[in-house]
């Protein structure tokens, strides 16, 4: 079983990273593999909204997204970490998932996901609330923990002191893992995933 937590920072070692390691360690300690994908400090375009992807599957800007979309298939666990940037997610992570998600739902179905969060003082709730949009419209089973899943600091040093902040994290690799065992052992045993109902789509013009 594997995870990836992406790291949604400028920043490759920062507060987002140490709240990342936090679950990792759990995850680890729990026989679960794991791989921090950093988005890197380099702009990451947002979605052109050209349909390009839906006749080949991958996004017409080659970057970070398609690396990260050839993982999908073979990863049973995602968890999403950003800093907090105005009271939203940082905008790297904003456009990735935008191109990650954008008519891939049916790659993340019944997959497990958590998002994460890390600021100075405030937008927490805020930011993670746009990071948990993401999963609960792809079908995700999202994994929480004993708080909102988020610490607190402005270097990973002020990270190290939130105690209740690094708490939250090892819940939430502990929960991760349980439920990721929980789903190996339902295939094992031979229960079925949901049964998929044809798309409805409606709209509000008419
Ligand atoms: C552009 C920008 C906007 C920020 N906005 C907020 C904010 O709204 N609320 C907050 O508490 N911290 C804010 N911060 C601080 C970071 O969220 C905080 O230091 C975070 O823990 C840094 O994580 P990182 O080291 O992984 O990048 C902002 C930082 C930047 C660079």
């Amino acid at each position: 079983m594997k995870v990836i937590l992406v790291n949604g920072s400028p920043h490759k070692d920062g507060c987002t990273n140490r709240a990342l390691e936090e679950v990792e360690k759990t995850l680890n300690a729990n026989g679960i593999e794991t791989e921090i994908f950093w988005l890197g400090n380099k702009a990451i375009s947002g979605c052109l909204g050209c349909g390009g992807c839906n006749n080949t599957g991958k996004c017409v800007i080659a970057d970070k997204v398609n690396e990260f979309i050839d993982k999908v298939k073979e990863t049973d666990g995602f968890v999403f970490g950003s800093p907090v940037h105005f009271a939203a997610i940082s905008g790297s992570l904003s456009s990735f998932m935008d191109r990650v998600f954008y008519g891939r739902g049916n790659l993340f179905a019944n997959k497990v996901a958590a998002g994460v969060v890390s600021c100075r003082r405030g937008g927490a709730t805020a930011a993670f609330d746009e990071i948990n949009k993401y999963f609960f419209i792809s079908n995700m089973i999202v994994v929480g923990s004993s708080y909102w899943n988020m610490v607190h600091g402005s270097t990973k040093e002020q990270v190290e002191e939130d105690e209740e902040g690094l708490q939250t994290m090892r819940i939430l690799g502990n929960n991760m893992a349980w439920i990721l065992k929980s789903i190996e052992a339902g295939k094992n045993t031979g229960i079925e995933l949901p049964k998929k109902e044809k798309s409805i789509k409606t709209n509000f013009i008419r």
